[in-house]
């Protein structure tokens, strides 16, 4: 074998293994979701809610076949309770989901455990196409229910025996 049709061939299994790590994205994905302050301590969101800023929340995916971490990113909420993740690749051969790591409001840092974390789909399969994907929004307890809430509980949670 001469020289040169080695280098080829170099060139060629390198190509190869590049091309089996996922290629960047045309489009990324954008994955946003939002927290949230239970202000009420019902464990969902009311209208009485608040978002909460400079939460931190952690991107994270585990391979399917032997659950090993391959891949984390770590952002913050804005004003508005929202995180936003930039995805450039493509996660198919991946369990990813979203997980509430810290709130930093002191009355408002109890993480709800049922809320905590949120499962998410970054690939195209399962015909979803949209190259932006939700999150289901995650929960921390106010650490007391406001005043309001009293009255609110009657609206969310009916008294069956009161209907018809
Ligand atoms: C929340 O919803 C309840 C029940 O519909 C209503 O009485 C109350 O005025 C609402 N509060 C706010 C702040 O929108
Ligand atoms: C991590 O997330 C940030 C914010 O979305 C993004 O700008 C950055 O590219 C991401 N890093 C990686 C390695 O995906």
């Amino acid at each position: 074998m001469t020289k040169s049709s080695l280098l080829v061939l170099l060139a060629l299994a390198s190509l190869f293994v590049a091309m089996t790590v996922a290629k960047k994205l045309a489009r990324p994905y954008e994955l946003c979701g939002r927290v949230y302050c239970d202000t009420c301590r019902f464990g969902f969101e009311t209208n009485v809610t608040t978002y909460i800023n400079g939460a931190t929340v952690q991107l994270e995916c585990n391979d399917k076949s032997d659950s090993r971490l391959v891949f984390t990113n770590t952002t913050t909420t804005d004003e508005n309770g929202m995180f936003k993740f930039i995805v450039d690749r493509d996660h198919r051969d991946q369990c990813c989901e979203v997980v509430l790591l810290k709130s930093p409001w002191p009355h408002c840092k109890v993480i709800d455990k049922v809320r905590s974390h949120s499962e998410v789909i970054i690939t195209d399969l399962n015909g979803i196409s949209s190259y932006i994907r939700h999150a289901n929004n995650l929960g921390v307890f106010q650490d007391y229910a406001l005043p309001v809430c009293a009255e609110l509980y009657k609206y969310y949670f009916p008294d069956p025996d009161q209907e018809s």
